[in-house]
């Protein structure tokens, strides 16, 4: 098991590790850029244009809105389900993502350091980490991994009722709608759980530039290189 923080070996003379390997560093900003389109044609999608005058059967705007979203839930699909292949195959961070130790005494116990060092209590030390500390671990793990994996199962249960009965759709994911209740059910879900995401995206983005600033850790330039390096 992954040790969490690099505590434990304060002598080390660490320079960098490589961290995240080429194919989560592509699934990073696939998944993101999929996201961008997913969330704005989504709201496209709730919020309708008004109708474009004229000839209806000269117009598609709506239908290449939806083909959008569809694309882009495809592309979010595959990108995650690579992800989870490398999370079997890749090293131990890549694994931070699915597998939270919360049997673990000493994560506990640095998830309230993290507490802490958030709220910039002078008693808190900040440790060193390679992958994920505590916090950053679960928030992710709620909101990125099970965040993105609800809108990947309710969104292809609504794809569903147009692919058809029988369809490939249907059967993987048909079951979901009754579970729900109907369809509007599983629209209102797929709508609210985007709020979670983008709310988790806003978050990310002020800890990716807090920890940027704060600590002696490369973060941006990790999820470019792949190579964690410390400053100190
Ligand atoms: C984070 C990813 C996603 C976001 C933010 C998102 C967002 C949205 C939103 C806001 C709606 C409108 C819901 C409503 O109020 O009625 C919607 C509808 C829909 N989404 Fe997604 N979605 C995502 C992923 C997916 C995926 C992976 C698929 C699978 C192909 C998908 C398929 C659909 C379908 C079929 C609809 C209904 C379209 C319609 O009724 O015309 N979505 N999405
Ligand atoms: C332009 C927008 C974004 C930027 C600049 C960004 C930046 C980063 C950076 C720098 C890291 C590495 C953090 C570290 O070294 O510990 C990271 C990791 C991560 N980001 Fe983002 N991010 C963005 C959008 C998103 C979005 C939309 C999501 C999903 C909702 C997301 C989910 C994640 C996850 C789950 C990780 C951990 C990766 C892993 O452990 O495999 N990011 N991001």
């Amino acid at each position: 098991m992954l040790q969490n923080s690099l505590a434990a070996d304060p002598n080390r003379d660490l320079k960098s590790i490589y961290v995240y390997a080429a194919p989560v560093r592509i699934w990073h900003w696939v998944m993101t850029a999929a996201m961008i389109v997913l969330v704005t044609t989504g709201l496209l999608i709730a919020y309708p244009p008004p109708a474009v005058g004229g000839e209806a059967s000269e117009h598609f705007l709506f239908g290449y809105i939806r083909f959008a979203h569809f694309t882009a839930g495809y592309v979010l699909a595959i990108s995650w389900l690579v992800r989870v292949y490398w999370a079997i195959v890749g090293n131990d961070y890549t694994r931070q993502l699915f597998l939270v130790p919360v049997w673990s005494r000493a994560w506990w116990s640095e998830f309230g350091n993290d507490l802490k060092t958030y709220a910039f209590l002078p008693s808190a030390k900040p440790l060193r980490y390679a992958g994920h500390n505590p916090m950053a671990q679960l928030a992710m793990f709620f909101m990125a991994t099970l965040g993105s994996f609800f809108m990947i199962i309710t969104g292809f249960a609504m794809y569903s009722e147009g692919a058809g009965r029988g369809s490939w759709q249907d059967k993987l994911f048909g079951w979901v709608i009754p579970l729900f209740g109907q369809s509007q059910d599983v629209h209102t879900w797929h709508h609210l759980c985007m709020w979670l995401i983008v709310m988790f995206t806003i978050v990310h983005l002020y800890m990716v530039v807090r920890q940027e600033i704060t600590t002696k850790e490369s973060i941006l330039s990790t999820m470019i290189g792949g190579y964690r390096s410390f400053k100190d």
